[in-house]
């Protein structure tokens, strides 16, 4: 039997969420649940502490917009939780469990995702998910530069 593809993305469960042990445990099991729609393998897992420049690093493609300030303060504002995930169309998947960047929106229009569950504001929306392939690359050796994501995609190509 061919085994479908697997992918790699970055999630973030950001430091709101990592005041409350028992919150991130109830994430853990959704994402790692076995059905269509979660199903994700943790590869890497790492607790994290960003200083300010960090933060700037990370985001600096948003350095500018209104909320660039505020995105740096929440995100500095305490320990978060770096995953690397992987499974079929990890990217787009994972970025459908999360849901809208706004939790409110979510709230209206997907109900059942991650952000509408727990988000909380524009910026406090607990949870991050890469954009694309190229991007997924970039931010996962941003936090796990021993991971080699082309080395894995060779070896997931086999
Ligand atoms: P963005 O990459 O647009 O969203 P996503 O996380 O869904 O890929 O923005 C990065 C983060 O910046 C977002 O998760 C929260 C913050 N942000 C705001 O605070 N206000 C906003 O209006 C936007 C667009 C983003
Ligand atoms: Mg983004």
């Amino acid at each position: 039997m061919l085994l479908p593809r697997r992918q790699l993305t970055l999630a973030l469960l950001k430091p709101d969420l990592c005041a409350n042990p028992n919150t991130i445990s109830k994430i853990i099991s959704r994402i790692t649940a076995t059905n269509q729609h979660n199903n994700f393998e943790i590869i890497r897992q790492r607790e994290i502490l960003w200083r300010q420049q960090d933060a700037e690093a990370f985001y600096a493609e948003h350095r500018g917009r209104f909320f660039f300030e505020r995105l740096c303060g929440y995100m500095t504002s305490g320990p978060f939780m770096a995953l690397v995930l992987a499974r079929q169309d990890a990217i787009k998947e994972w970025r459908a469990l999360i849901g809208p960047t706004h939790p409110w929106r979510a709230r209206i229009n997907a109900p059942n995702t991650l952000r509408s569950l727990y988000g909380l504001t524009d910026t406090r929306n607990s949870f991050h998910g890469s954009d694309s392939d190229e991007t997924a690359k970039r931010e996962i050796e941003f936090f796990f530069p021993e991971l080699d994501v082309d080395a894995w995609r060779r070896q997931e190509e086999k």
